[in-house]
């Protein structure tokens, strides 16, 4: 593994490729944007702040697919972010064109990539992704639940008034109000969350959570791109190592959660060959039946994206 692209060179884009620069993991990361000379400065601002961080990895910054050739992950950020206002599924009609043609133009240079997905609406471009490119499902996906995961964990860190390092937890569903933290499988050091946070307050969080990307937009004019690229990078990082890392993805489901032909987020195994497993947790009834109002409300975004007839 030597070459991840990174398609669009805004700033959750130009993210992942600083973040992964600093793992020194990879051979060349390649940034391409349509703004080609945007993606140059970016790549060549990260490649300046080499010698002063240490690392090895190359960047280059293009707008031509050519230089994407042979890659081995590409991670899609292209598209419109949010504004104040805006709901991630109200960016469908712009983005799915492009993450649609995006995709196209990465398969003519790279055969059998894998793909990683971040543009929004997140669940229904990946699955856009996985139609276009005809990859395996073990080979598209998206990123969204280790963003979301890690919001939930920020905000019980500040609550506990403790590290984030030490707050494990699960968050399934789409990327979107509707998603799912599960305080029954959240833990502090190993100890359950219920024991240390009132009802009242992990209620309060959970609900944070959902709107944590809403928060952010509302505070910057557009949405947010150090966590959401770092995740990002931290999904790419575990497929080049091959470290099997256990990660809330956007996934295809067949079956699994009682859901199918559906790309949702529920914990996976993630290594070399991309999606290695879906994790089947247990849900109790309640947990059962937000999953599915969280799945009922990406099927109607997919519902609309299939109308697009692209
Ligand atoms: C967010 C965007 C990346 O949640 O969807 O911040």
């Amino acid at each position: 593994m030597n070459k991840v692209t990174v398609v669009g060179a805004g700033n959750v884009g130009a993210t992942v490729a600083n973040v992964l620069a600093h793992k020194d993991i990879v051979k060349e990361i390649v940034l391409l944007d349509l703004q080609d000379d945007l993606a140059r400065g970016k790549a060549l601002d990260t490649w300046e702040q080499a010698p002063i961080d240490y690392y090895s990895t190359r960047l280059m910054g293009t707008g031509d697919y050519k230089d994407t050739a042979g890659s081995d992950v590409v991670v899609i950020t292209a598209g419109v972010p949010r504004k104040p206002g805006m709901s991630r599924d109200d960016l469908i009609t712009t983005n799915a064109k492009i993450v649609t043609s995006v995709t196209k133009s990465i398969l003519e240079y790279s055969k059998n990539p894998i793909i990683i997905i971040v543009s929004n609406p997140l669940d229904v471009m990946t699955y856009a992704a996985y139609k276009t490119s005809g990859l395996d499902k073990s080979r598209v996906f998206g990123m969204a639940g280790i963003l979301d995961t890690a919001r939930y964990r920020a905000f019980l860190a500040s609550e506990i008034d403790t590290s984030p390092k030490e707050i494990q937890a699960v968050l399934m569903g789409g990327h979107g109000d509707t998603m799912v933290p599960l305080p029954r499988y959240t833990t502090v050091a190993g100890i359950p969350v219920t024991e240390l946070v009132s009802e009242e307050r992990i209620e309060a969080i959970v609900n944070r959570t959902k709107k944590g990307g809403g928060e952010l937009v509302q505070l910057m004019g557009t949405s947010a791109w150090y966590a959401p690229g770092a995740a990002a990078a931290q999904m790419v990082e575990s497929i080049l190592k091959d470290e099997n890392r256990i990660f809330p993805c956007c996934v295809k489901l067949e079956g699994e959660y009682g859901q199918k032909d559906i790309f949702l987020g529920v914990p996976v195994k993630l290594g070399r060959s991309g999606i290695k497993q879906v994790i089947e947790l247990k849900l109790n009834d309640d947990e059962m039946a937000l999953l599915n109002e969280s799945a009922a409300h990406v099927r109607k975004v997919k519902d609309s994206f299939d109308a697009m007839g692209l």
